[in-house]
């Protein structure tokens, strides 16, 4: 069987699933049953600098994205960080840590951007033998107004400058946990490399609002009638996530630094996906909140299979595997080409193909042949765009198949070479032919 034990950044795990810092992990109770549901690790909810705890609201704080089925494809909160005393947080952690060795155990925080709070905390995490810590740069309401998590995140220089005190004032692993609202995520991800984090983690949630009561006029979550933005989460950020891990892995400048993938991971598949793009572990809050602890057991197995299948003895054998084939728009072969075929025995002649490439495509697929209902494949029209096999309710119903030789909507040669935009005769800043 596949060992999925990793060490990330120093820290070892016997898989690569941990809960993100969240309710999931808010208290020794959840974090424990976390532990024997078989979670390699934890980030405990984040804590903040003694004294009164931070206060949330006492009613709705999430709000959900549902599909069809009542799915949660998405979800938003605005909570806060933890609002229980540090003490008793601490105490636990202490504990907890003494008696799950062989599972990891970081400690998230976020206190005010003073060298003196933050040298302050990390003495007192340091105490609890944790083995490491997550900077959250991320939280985007509530602490950010008050000049903590995305206030800090969307400044590199001051992501920079906090890495720095933290290594400079604790002898654990840091992890910078980044926030997604930004532009390019490659700024605060290398200022967290120049300020000497051992990792990076994302991603944090995105600003949102998650829907609108149109009788009362309010946005959800509704406190007395009045909302504010929450964080997005859940499987609808991934594809956003997933970029942004790929991006700090094929980066020059932050290239090789440990990178823990986080947001949507549902299933063994998104952690697989996170892990060939490039991130050493991944991070779960989502999916646990809403289905529970357990989920972690067919993450393990699916992994764990999927690696036999595949002949990995590692977790070390895939990762950062995909990023290889990850590039920019300029570089892609602009002589290969597919078309669409469909596959009559398992046409059901819903028609969705045809109305999609007729009325927004190409109009590329027959709706009758001979005076029958059949949806044909016109090679001369189509463009090979990969709408009718996004929109066909039947899987696999309908393929992408690369052809050679002529295409006969362009008539140009396709299949053989490889060409990309930087060269092409339409590109007026093309590079002279050698
Ligand atoms: C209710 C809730 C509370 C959260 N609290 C924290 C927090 O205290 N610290 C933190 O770094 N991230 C916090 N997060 C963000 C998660 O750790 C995670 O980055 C995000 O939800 C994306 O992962 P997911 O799609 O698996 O949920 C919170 C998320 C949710 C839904
Ligand atoms: S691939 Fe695009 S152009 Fe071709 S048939 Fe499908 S929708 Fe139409
Ligand atoms: S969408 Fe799929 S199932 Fe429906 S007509 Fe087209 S090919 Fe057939």
């Amino acid at each position: 069987m596949a060992d999925l034990t990793t060490t990330f950044a120093g820290i070892k795990s016997p898989n690569p699933f941990w809960l993100a810092s969240a309710p999931p992990t808010d208290k020794a109770y959840n974090v424990i049953r976390a532990y024997q549901a078989g979670w390699g690790g934890v980030v405990w909810k984040t804590l903040g600098e003694a004294g009164p705890p931070v206060v949330n609201v006492n009613g709705p704080r999430y709000g959900a994205l549902h599909g069809a089925d009542r799915r949660v494809i998405g979800f938003n909160n605005i909570e806060l960080i933890t609002d229980r005393p540090l003490e008793l947080n601490l105490q636990e952690i202490k504990q907890v840590k003494r008696d799950w060795k062989d599972r990891a155990l970081v400690v998230s925080l976020m206190v005010p951007c003073e060298e003196e709070a933050w040298k302050a905390i990390l003495k007192q995490v340091e105490e609890t033998e944790a083995d490491g810590v997550e900077l959250n740069f991320g939280c985007p309401h509530g602490m950010s107004e008050r000049g903590m998590g995305s206030a800090v995140g969307q400044v590199p220089d001051y992501v920079e400058m906090v890495t720095r005190w933290c290594k400079q004032h604790s002898r654990m692993p840091v992890i910078v946990k980044l926030t997604p609202n930004i532009s390019d995520i490659r700024a605060p991800a290398r200022a967290a490399k120049r300020g000497g984090a051992d990792a990076v983690s994302l991603i944090n949630t995105i600003n949102s609002i998650i829907g609108v009561d149109l009788d009362a006029m309010t946005i959800a979550p509704s406190t007395d009638g009045k909302g504010t933005h929450g964080g997005y989460c859940g499987p609808a950020v991934k594809p956003i996530a997933m970029n942004m891990v790929a991006e700090i892995a094929r980066d020059a400048e932050t290239r090789g630094i440990p990178i823990s993938g986080i947001g949507g991971v549902t299933t063994w598949r998104d952690a697989a996906e996170f892990m060939t793009l490039g991130a050493g572990n991944v991070q779960v809050c989502t999916a646990a909140m809403v289905y529970g602890f357990r989920i972690v057991e067919e993450m393990i197995t699916g992994l764990s299979e999927w690696m036999d299948g595949k002949g990995h003895t590692s977790t070390a054998d895939f990762i950062g595997g995909a990023i290889p084939n990850v590039t920019d728009w300029q570089y892609l072969n602009l002589d290969y080409a597919v078309k669409a075929r469909i596959d009559q025995d398992k046409c059901i002649s819903c028609g969705r193909c045809h109305i999609a490439c007729e009325d927004t495509s190409h109009q590329a697929i027959t709706a009758m042949v001979d005076g029958k209902r059949r949806f044909e494949v016109i090679d001369e029209e189509c463009v090979g765009c990969n709408l009718c096999a996004s929109v066909c309710p039947v899987e696999d119903c309908i393929t992408m198949e690369p052809i050679t030789g002529l295409d006969p909507r362009t008539g140009r040669e396709v299949g053989r070479s490889y060409s990309n935009w930087t060269t092409h005769p339409n590109n007026p800043n093309r590079k002279a032919a050698e």
